[in-house]
């Protein structure tokens, strides 16, 4: 199957730090076309030649055994073309479908890594020019709309040249290995399913904690904020998987219905509920691994008095009979204690103790990153003495241990299924809106609020306004517990 992969925003940030190498990996790997080519377009004059060498020279930022030989990376650029265009000029969309149909291949994925104000343009240009036949995809990076106006005017857009089956947004953490165990462990065994409900489960805890700061993103992150940034997409895709019912079939729509229906069943917020059930914080000057770091307010392009949050802690629940009254927490943030996201599912405590000393409950955690694995947390008996305390003991499962062949990283991963017209791991317009429709309440209420976030220090956990948020409902996160 031949292919022509296009960039548009071929020279930016996403495209040579993530698309580039995880395309090497693919080419490394034998899973690329050897006849394939990748085209990167952008506004400034470059030669073929220019491209190859601004992307081999930005590889040398790639970890060591993910770089490539001079010699891997010739015959990887080989595959490598630059364009010019300027995406406002209907003739050179001519020129851009002139050059695609010089040989007609098999599949033509058009990949918008533009900022997102320019995909209404692209994508109206695109269908003006005919570049959307059956054999093209358009592949969308986040962040997909700033709020449900924005995302449903891009959707429109999208809609009026394409159909949805060729339209492929990306949310990358769909593309985590990690994540797609989230699938396995749910149904592909049968031993957790008759638990998973509110009769066994207690509560639930998704963390995406990161220890970095803004960096150089201050200017884009300052008008997005932790919210639009990782809850909206990222960790309500993650709620999604584990609250779904199990779908008929693996098939992309038979998923992404049931995805939706938990977005749908999402408890709204009303401004009572956002200043009850919503934490939001931004990190000042502190210490992270060992190192002093800058406040938010302090950070490249970000304004002195920003009301930018850089954390957010909060409590929804899924309405429906398998969850009723079961607390869903989601919390993420920047310049935390860690880099650690996980999942935690809190199972209820036994009815009845009959050994002595507090009963610890049973949890399962679903380790995401850094480390991939899963660890199933049980009380057991030493056997030491009549009567004993019981003791906490894990079942730890390492899946970079169980899988020691190298494992796909998600860009890599979502890459290959865009070539392939794979959709699982794609989020369908209506998802996306939910999603959108669900996050606004939040966003207009802290807009008409005066109050800035709550302060706390990089390197902490956040504000400890999110812990008294679990602990109302006698809860702890994970390393408060
Ligand atoms: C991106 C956000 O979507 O995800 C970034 O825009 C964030 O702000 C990143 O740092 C986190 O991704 P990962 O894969 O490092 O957890």
């Amino acid at each position: 199957m031949s292919f022509d992969l296009v960039f548009f925003g071929g020279t930016g940030d996403l495209t040579w730090r993530k698309l580039m190498p995880a395309l090497f990996q693919a080419f490394r790997h034998g899973k690329l076309a050897a006849d394939g080519r990748i085209l990167a377009v952008a506004r400034d004059e470059r030669s073929d030649e220019q491209y190859r060498a601004f992307i081999q020279e930005r590889f040398s930022g790639v970890e060591p055994s993910k770089r490539p030989s001079d010699e891997e990376f010739a015959r990887f650029a080989q595959l490598l073309h630059y364009r010019r265009m300027d995406l406002s000029r209907p003739e050179d969309y001519a020129g851009l479908k002139g050059w695609l149909d010089e040989r007609s291949a098999d599949t033509v994925v058009l990949y918008l890594a533009t900022s997102p104000h320019l995909f209404p343009l692209i994508c109206a240009q695109l269908g003006a020019v005919g570049l959307n036949g059956p054999s093209v995809r358009v592949v969308l990076e986040k962040p997909l709309g700033h709020d449900l106006a924005s995302a449903q005017q891009i959707n429109r857009v999208v809609r009026s040249a394409f159909q949805e089956s060729q339209a492929f947004r990306i949310d990358h953490y769909l593309g985590k290995p990690a994540v797609q165990n989230l699938m396995a462990l749910r149904f592909g065994n049968a031993l957790f399913e008759p638990l998973w409900r509110r009769e066994s489960i207690a509560n639930i805890q998704i963390t995406l904690a990161e220890d970095l700061g803004v960096g150089t993103r201050g200017g884009y992150y300052d008008t997005t904020g932790a919210l639009r940034d990782m809850i909206q997409n990222h960790a309500l895709q993650l709620l999604t998987m584990l609250a779904m019912e199990p779908p008929s079939t693996s098939d992309a729509d038979a998923i992404r219905d049931e995805k939706l229906k938990v977005l749908k069943s999402l408890k709204p917020f009303t401004a009572e509920s956002v200043a009850r059930d919503v934490v939001r914080g931004q990190y000042r000057a502190g210490t992270v691994a060992g190192q002093p770091v800058a406040g938010y307010l302090d950070e490249v392009k970000v304004p002195p008095d920003s009301r930018c949050e850089t954390f957010v802690a909060l409590r929804t629940e899924v309405q429906n009979w398998r969850w009723a009254g079961v607390p869903f927490y989601l919390r993420t943030g920047k310049r935390l204690a860690g880099r650690d996201s996980h999942i935690v599912i809190n199972f209820r405590d036994v009815p009845h103790p009959i050994f002595p000393g507090s009963s610890h409950a049973n949890k399962l955690v679903i380790k995401l990153q850094p480390e991939d694995g899963l660890e199933l947390h049980l009380l057991a008996a030493k056997g030491n003495a009549n009567n004993e305390m019981l003791s906490p003991v894990s079942l730890d499962l390492d899946f970079d241990k169980a899988f020691p062949t190298e494992r796909v990283g998600a860009y890599e991963r979502l890459l290959m299924d865009a070539l392939a017209g794979r959709l699982n791991l794609f989020v369908r317009s209506d998802e996306q809106e939910q999603a959108w429709r669900w996050v606004e309440p939040v966003l207009n209420t802290w807009a008409n609020d005066p109050t800035p976030p709550r302060p706390y220090a990089a390197g902490s956990w956040g504000p400890p306004a999110s812990s008294a948020l679990v602990a109302r409902d006698g809860c702890a996160w994970a390393e408060e517990a």
